[in-house]
C-alpha cells in the first residue's frame, strides 16, 4: 500500500457534471486505461440514468477517482450496476478504489438496491464485466466479497482478414426482401417494428443508434440496416451503439433465417465502419459464437468476468 491520500467524495449525478467535471473525468479516463482505445468517450457512454462519486485530492482538488453506478430494472429490480471504478495510475493502491467502492455500494443501497453487480448494463455500457487480463481489477473485486458469477466474450472482427472479396447479395439471398439502411424518415416505424420481435434492451440499443446517426448525418458513428418483407422489419442490425467499433445487435426473425440476411446486414454495418477508418468491428457479449466464427472468420478479443455483492 502506498502513502494514504486524503480524498473528498462528492455522489451525484453523471448528467449534472459541468464542463470541466467531464473533462477531468474524460482525462482520468484516458490516463487510468491505456489500453481502451475509445476511453475519453467513456464518460458520455454512461451519462444517462448513471450516477457517480467523485474522490478528489483534499489538498489540491485534482480528480483521482470516480465510480459511476446505476439502478437496474432490465436486470431485475433490486439490483444495481456498477458501470466504471477508475483511480489516477499515480494515486493506486492507496485506499482511493476501496473508498470510491465503499460509496457506491452505500449510494445504492440508500436507493433501495439489495445488490451491486459488475456487469454491463444495456443499452450504452463499457464492457461487459471486467476484463480477465486485469489482473488490478480482479484482485480488487476477488478482495472485497464480490462473488465471481459468470464469463462473457467480446468477439473481434478484422475486416482485412475477415471479409471475403465478394459482399453477399442481399437481393439474391431472399426474394421478396428489400435490405437498406434505415433514414430519418423511418426511424419510428423501425423501432416499433423491432419492439413487436425482440426483447427491449435491443429496442433500447437500437433506438440509441439510430438517434445517434441522426445527430450525425453526414458522418455517422453509429447506425442499423434493415431487411423489410411484407412490409414487416423481419432483420436488422445495428452498429456503433456505444463505441463506433461495436456490432450488434442483430436478429433476424425465425422464418427469414438461415437465408444469409444476418450476414449481409452486418456487412453492410461493417462497410459503414470502414468508411468510418475503422479497421476492425467488436461483438460485445457476444451469442451464437459459432456463427460468428464460420461466416466473419471472428476470433475472441477478450473474456469478461461478472460480479455480484449483496450491499448492506
Ligand atoms: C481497480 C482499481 C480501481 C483499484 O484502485 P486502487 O485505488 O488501487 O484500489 P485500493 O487501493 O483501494 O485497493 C487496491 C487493491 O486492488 C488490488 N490490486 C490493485 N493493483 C494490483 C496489482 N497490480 N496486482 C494485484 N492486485 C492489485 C489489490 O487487491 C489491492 O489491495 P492491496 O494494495 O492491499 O494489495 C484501479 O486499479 C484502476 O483504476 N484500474 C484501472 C481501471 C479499471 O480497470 N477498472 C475496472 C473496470 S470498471
Amino acid at each position: 500500500m502506498t502513502d494514504v491520500i486524503d480524498v473528498q467524495l462528492r455522489s451525484q449525478l453523471m448528467s449534472s457534471l459541468d464542463p470541466t467535471e467531464t473533462r477531468d473525468l474524460k482525462v482520468l479516463c484516458s490516463r487510468a486505461l491505456p489500453d481502451e482505445p475509445y476511453a475519453s468517450l467513456i464518460p458520455e457512454v454512461l451519462t444517462v440514468g448513471r450516477s457517480v462519486v467523485l474522490a478528489r485530492d483534499k489538498a489540491k482538488g485534482r480528480l483521482l477517482g470516480a465510480g459511476v453506478w446505476s439502478r437496474t430494472a432490465s436486470i431485475d429490480e433490486l439490483s444495481s450496476v456498477l458501470d466504471l471504478i477508475v483511480v489516477d495510475p499515480h494515486a493506486r493502491r492507496s485506499g482511493i478504489g476501496g473508498v470510491l467502492l465503499a460509496r457506491v455500494e452505500h449510494d445504492a443501497s440508500t436507493s433501495g438496491a439489495e445488490v451491486l453487480r459488475v456487469a454491463g448494463h444495456p443499452p450504452c455500457y463499457a464492457w461487459p464485466g471486467v476484463d480477465l487480463s486485469n489482473i488490478q481489477a480482479i484482485s480488487f473485486f476477488d478482495g472485497r466479497g464480490y462473488q465471481r458469477q459468470q464469463v462473457v466474450h467480446n468477439l473481434r472482427i478484422d475486416f482485412a482478414d475477415s471479409l471475403s472479396a465478394e459482399r453477399p447479395d442481399p437481393q439474391l439471398i431472399a426474394s421478396g426482401v428489400t435490405v437498406r439502411s434505415a433514414s430519418e424518415l423511418d426511424h419510428e416505424w423501425i423501432a416499433g417494428e423491432v419492439e413487436r420481435t425482440w426483447k427491449p434492451e435491443w429496442l433500447a440499443e437500437v433506438k440509441v443508434a439510430l438517434s445517434k446517426a441522426k445527430r450525425r448525418l453526414s458522418n455517422p458513428t453509429a447506425g442499423a440496416h434493415f431487411a423489410i418483407a411484407n412490409d414487416m422489419c423481419v432483420a436488422f442490425a445495428a452498429w456503433g451503439v456505444s463505441r463506433p467499433h461495436e456490432l450488434g445487435p442483430a436478429g433476424t426473425t425465425p422464418d427469414f433465417r438461415r437465408r444469409g440476411l444476418g450476414e449481409a446486414l452486418l456487412w453492410s454495418c461493417m462497410e459503414d465502419q470502414r468508411g468510418l477508418g475503422l479497421t476492425y468491428g467488436e461483438i460485445k457479449w457476444a451469442g451464437p459464437m459459432s456463427w460468428f466464427v464460420r461466416r466473419f472468420n471472428a476470433r475472441f478479443s477478450s473474456a469478461y468476468l461478472t460480479y455480484s455483492k449483496r450491499v448492506p
